[in-house]
């Protein structure tokens, strides 16, 4: 049985830190994870839609730690013009972030009409921008479309796009179908996604009546967690780690309506070391982790390493005001 596991510092492709006094707090559980650059979502209030507010944002979070490599992303918006994008590419920021308008937590600026924005994605596409997107269509009653079904029917939004803008690199992020997972594996090289450490091991039991498991997208059936697994197990390319680790308020969380977000920041490489180990796929952890996601953004190697040995790790109550996933349980794996 493996004892230890060297792994280069791991890449988090989606991650929320919140600002302020927050973000002071979850910043530094960010390398205490194992994770040495992430791509951080411009979900804040007011959102980040400028270039200077998401440079401006990277140095806030840098002057908290310095040796966090932090990626931008910009909330994709009307003030998103072709000048805005071409000037985001020479700054050097990594993307644009695609909220369908009230899907999640702070999207209430998002976007109605896709279509509308077709300038904007030739434009990133020509500087070189990626795509991220959050994948649900919004709930209507009416037409039987709901948390469970959401994110199945936003896919032909997706294939449009690849479709009108095949040099386009876009990210479905935290997926969490086998729907939305058949649809990047036969998808072109530009299509990939991400997945979380808690969709892996979640399905919608989990959640109903358990607010510190409730995020969105939501988790679903046994079946589709199972084709999450399976991406992971199949160590393709396409899939990798996008943890949406987004912190809220413990009384945000434990309430009669909680805010959608699961805390796993400060235990990355754990949890996704023992769910990695229970799915029967530990070989793949270091690609999932710090390989396909740099190849896919085209970032460098990571020139640091991290440890994890196999001793138990309790998973504490809270960090500050924040209850994080998994409260209270004992991990297979520490980190060193
Ligand atoms: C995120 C948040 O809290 O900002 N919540 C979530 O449930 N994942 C927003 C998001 O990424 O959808
Ligand atoms: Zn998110």
């Amino acid at each position: 049985m493996l004892e230890s596991l060297t792994l280069p510092l791991a890449d988090d492709f989606h991650l929320h830190v919140r600002q302020g006094a927050m973000l002071r707090d979850v910043v530094p559980l960010i390398r205490q994870g194992g994770v040495g650059r992430c791509l951080v979502m411009p979900n804040t209030v007011p959102p980040i839609t400028s270039v200077e507010q998401a440079l401006a944002y990277r140095d806030e979070i840098q002057s908290v730690d310095p040796d966090l490599d932090v990626l931008t992303t910009l909330y994709l918006c009307p003030e998103l013009t072709r000048d805005v994008i071409m000037r985001a590419g020479d700054a050097g920021i990594t993307g644009v972030k695609l909220y369908p308008r009230g899907v999640t937590t702070h999207s209430d600026l998002g976007v109605a009409d896709v279509g509308a924005y077709d300038e904007v994605f030739a434009a990133m596409s020509e500087a070189g921008l990626v795509l991220e997107i959050h994948g649900e269509v919004q709930s209507d009653a009416d037409r039987d479309i709901c948390v469970m079904n959401a994110e199945p029917l936003f896919l032909p939004v997706v294939e449009r796009l690849h479709r009108h803008f095949p040099a386009l690199r876009i990210v479905l992020e935290h997926v969490t179908t086998a729907e939305a997972v058949a649809f990047v594996e036969r998808a072109g090289e530009r299509i990939a996604a991400t997945i979380t450490v808690h969709h892996l091991d979640l399905i919608v039991d989990d959640w109903a009546g358990q607010n510190h498991n409730f995020c969105k997208p939501v988790a679903k059936y046994p079946h589709d967690r199972a084709a999450l697994r399976a991406a992971v197990s199949s160590g393709s390319p396409k899939f990798f780690l996008g943890s949406d680790s987004a912190p809220h308020p413990r009384d945000a969380k434990e309430c009669a309506v909680g805010c959608a977000g699961v805390f796993t920041s400060p235990l990355m490489l754990p949890y996704l070391a023992d769910c990695f180990e229970r799915i029967g796929c530990l070989e793949k952890l270091a690609a999932f982790v710090s390989e396909n996601g740099r190849r896919f953004y085209d970032v460098l190697e990571s020139r640091d390493c991290v440890t994890l040995e196999r001793r138990p790790c309790d998973v504490p109550k809270a960090y500050g005001s924040v209850v994080p996933y998994r409260a209270g349980e004992t991990l297979a794996w520490s980190m060193v």
